[in-house]
């Protein structure tokens, strides 16, 4: 053997403890969440050896400190996860290591160690969140929901490229945005496996590796779709799909919001704060009365949560109240609401929600499920961009950003819609301070400004 040869098939091949890796195994779909006021859970996915389902790395750990030469404290959860993946060549593993008790609004540089399979992550950096109730700083928060890859046949046909043009314009505003919210529909994997020859796990692990860039700087705060409850999207080929890709396992495996934290449940319904912005983010899929994808529970533990949620919020700390969830319950009419027999609006999900919301003062609720941005009117108001002490939520409709259905088609327009576009594009709420926001809905294509809300609310 010559010695080129040798040299190839030792670098390729490690033998450890009878298992053959021919590559060698890599973190990779790096992600953050908040854990708490004062903690970061560090996500991430590795593959297992070829034709193993071992986990290739049983004690992840994290390094950690204030700066990329002093990585002096060390983070272990020995709790690693997998599901079914329908992959017999490469199995899942599924990593989620907290950090705890950081400084406030510190940057801090972090680096997943090695394990005997799987090599080192680069050192990356974040910068943790403002003490509870800090108001010196402006908070800006990207918004949206249905991000989703784009199949093999919408690029032929229409050459969009919809998710990698979303990712492009998330990119340029990344450096001024602190956390993103997004409201469920994450990847579209079920998509996928009807529409373009990939299977539901490799369009997953393909939309979370090409987000890793964000996910892994900033914050990536989820809350459940339908495409991430029961791969209903894919019923011709629904055998590629495993039982566990039913009742949102992949994505429960794939993010760990702070539901412990909080006092909620999986990652269905949660909450957080940041500075002098408390954040709920709830399942509009599951967990009340009529909810369009049944119970993970029950139908009332979730809608006693937020009440509690909300009677424990200190108005004078965090004053902003901001609640994200899937499904819309006003607004336009879309073509697929009439052909789906009125699903897309979800009246179930007002009556289990909008009283409460509305009772307890909640500044905005954000949401998508439909494809397009819409805002609605409030006050009885129509053509206004200034909302003086809104009489509800401000309610924004925001799911264009990109995805392999494309836009919504109109059907009707609300008489309470104030606007509405149906052009790809995402939000930044600006939170000035106590008593002023902006939300600004931007264009993909050109960064340009397609809307902008003032929202001032008297305390
Ligand atoms: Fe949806």
């Amino acid at each position: 053997m010559n010695k080129f040869l040798a040299f190839l098939l030792f670098a390729l091949v490690t033998i450890t403890d009878g298992i053959i890796c021919v590559s060698n195994l890599v973190p990779d779909q790096i992600r953050l969440a908040f854990a708490g006021d004062n903690g970061v859970s560090v996500g991430w996915h590795t593959y297992a050896c070829p034709f193993s389902s071992k986990n290739p790395n049983p004690n992840p750990t994290v390094i950690y400190g204030l700066s990329p030469k002093a990585l002096y404290s060390t983070s272990i959860n020995a709790n690693s996860s997998a599901y079914d993946t329908r992959n017999i060549l490469k199995t899942s593993w599924f990593y989620s290591v907290e950090l705890p008790n950081l400084y406030p609004s510190t940057v801090y540089y972090y680096q997943i160690l090695s394990s005997s399979y799987v090599s080192t992550s680069a050192i990356l950096s974040f910068i943790s969140a403002p003490a509870v109730g800090d108001q010196s700083r402006t908070v800006n928060i990207a918004t949206y929901a249905d991000m989703g890859v784009d199949g093999l046949v919408e690029d032929i046909i229409t050459g969009k490229h919809l998710f990698e043009r979303a990712l492009g314009a998330l990119q340029k505003i990344l450096s001024s945005v602190d956390f993103f919210l997004h409201h469920g529909d994450i990847c579209y994997a079920d998509d996928l496996v009807s529409g373009v020859f990939k299977t539901y796990e490799e369009a997953f692990d393909y939309c979370q590796t090409m987000m890793t860039n964000i996910t892994s700087s900033r914050f990536y705060m989820t809350t459940v779709g339908n495409h991430e409850i029961n791969c209903t999207n894919a019923p011709i080929l629904n055998d590629l799909c495993s039982s566990d890709h039913k009742n949102q396992i992949p994505y429960s495996n794939r993010f760990h919001m702070p539901s412990k934290q909080s006092g909620g449940y999986l990652n269905s319904w949660y909450s957080f704060n940041y500075g002098f912005v408390h954040v709920i983010s709830l399942s509009c899929e599951s967990d009340f009365p009529n909810a369009p994808s049944g119970n993970l529970i029950d139908t009332i533990t979730q809608v006693n949560w937020l009440k509690n949620d909300l009677t424990a919020v200190n108005r004078v700390v965090t004053p902003w109240v901001i609640v994200q969830c899937h499904r819309p319950w006003k607004g336009s009419i879309p073509l697929d609401d009439i052909i789906e027999g009125g699903f897309i609006n979800c009246p179930s999900c007002q009556a289990a929600f909008e009283k409460i919301l509305v009772e307890y003062n909640v500044d905005i609720y954000l949401t998508g499920h439909v494809h397009w941005y819409e805002r609605i009117c409030l006050n009885g108001t129509i053509n206004t961009t200034n909302y003086v002490n809104p009489n509800g939520p401000v309610y924004l409709t925001n799911g264009v950003i990109g995805n392999p259905e494309g836009s919504s088609i109109l059907y009707q327009r609300s008489s309470d819609s104030c606007f509405l576009s149906t052009q790809p594009g995402f939000g930044i709420l600006t939170l000035l301070d106590p008593s002023h926001a902006i939300f600004t809905f931007y264009g993909n294509s050109n960064m340009a400004i397609l809307d902008q809300i003032h929202i001032i609310k008297n305390r």
